[in-house]
């Protein structure tokens, strides 16, 4: 469905879809609010990370903290419309810290979502194992970001086992030196009421994870500032979304979200409203979501399902 190239705020919005063997990815330069008015009770997942406020202004168009909620609320409407009943919305975002002091316009973004009727069914935090270096006087090096797990339903789609990992060495060890406590579920000393029976490990080659998510940053520069890393999407893709369903990055940047839909075999819609970010996102797709036949390394490793 080639759109219409029409010109809104003085951006001429354009269109270039990216296929591979297994999926589609649409990349539309426009303002996702109005393009998500064409998708309505359509998407499975969205999945993004919005412009931080203020923060990278010297790139694109910037949020002042003190106005983020009004102006993230101008996307409830659409990106709620757009989802199916059970779809999710995934946000991966942080605080910035204005004058020394954490600015709490996330908290209350997640706040007024709820207010209108979303589900904050799970914070997940990104954990990042190369933090960016520096030095400030009141804080240390910042090694993690949220990832609000939002839904219409209390019940969104969740496969848990497309996530599961392998269990690792550690186990092996462990379950070598059982002792007579391990092998049927005991309360603990301290009377705290957890128990744990470290038997049932024996023989499991999987876990399913936790929602502290250990991902590094990414090194290469892809032509956009605000990069995250293919395994970061592809993980609530896996989890929060069906082979075939349909992934939307309203925020597209570069189009990692894109990338990651392409390896996983789901259909997707990425939109940005910057036209150098459109021209990168669509070579990228070309250079990293080409998969004609065999299944690449990369793919391997995001594939579990
Ligand atoms: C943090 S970046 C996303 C980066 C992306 N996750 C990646 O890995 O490359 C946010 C993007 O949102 C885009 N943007 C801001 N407002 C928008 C709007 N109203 N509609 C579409 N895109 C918008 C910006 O141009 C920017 O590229």
């Amino acid at each position: 469905m080639p759109r219409k190239i029409k010109e809104s705020q003085g951006v001429i919005a354009r269109q270039q879809t990216v296929r591979n063997d297994f999926a589609t990815c649409t990349v539309i330069c426009d303002d996702s609010r109005e393009v998500l008015k064409e998708f309505v009770g359509r998407v499975d997942l969205i999945v993004t990370s919005p412009p931080y406020a203020d923060a990278r202004h010297k790139h694109y168009d910037s949020i002042h903290p003190d106005k983020f909620v009004e102006w993230f609320m101008s996307f409830h409407e659409p990106f709620y419309n757009a989802l199916k009943p059970e779809g999710s919305l995934v946000i991966n975002i942080k605080d910035k810290v204005v004058d020394g002091v954490r600015h709490r316009y996330v908290w209350k973004t997640i706040e007024a979502l709820s207010e209108r009727g979303w589900y904050a069914i799970d914070d997940y935090l990104w954990h990042k194992p190369n933090p960016m270096p520096g030095r400030w006087p009141t804080r240390l090096r910042d090694g993690w970001e949220y990832c609000f797990h939002l839904s219409k339903s209390k019940r969104p789609y969740f496969n848990a086992d497309a996530v599961r990992k392998p269990i690792g060495d550690w186990v092996e060890t462990r379950l070598a030196k059982l002792g007579k406590n391990d092998l049927s579920r005991h309360n603990s000393a301290n009377q705290s009421g957890f128990g744990r029976d470290l038997s049932k490990w024996t023989n499991k080659k999987t876990v399913l994870p936790s929602n502290v998510l250990s991902i590094a940053l990414v090194g290469k520069n892809k032509g956009h500032p605000a990069v995250f890393p293919v395994e970061l999407p592809a993980f609530f893709i896996k989890l929060l979304s069906p082979v075939g369903g349909l992934i939307v990055d309203p925020f597209g940047g570069s189009g990692t979200t894109g990338v990651a839909s392409l390896l996983l075999g789901r259909e997707s819609l990425l939109i940005d409203n910057n036209p150098k970010y459109f021209d990168e996102a669509v070579k990228r797709l070309r250079q990293e979501g080409k998969v004609n036949g065999k299944k690449h390394a990369m793919q391997q490793s995001l594939l579990l399902d």
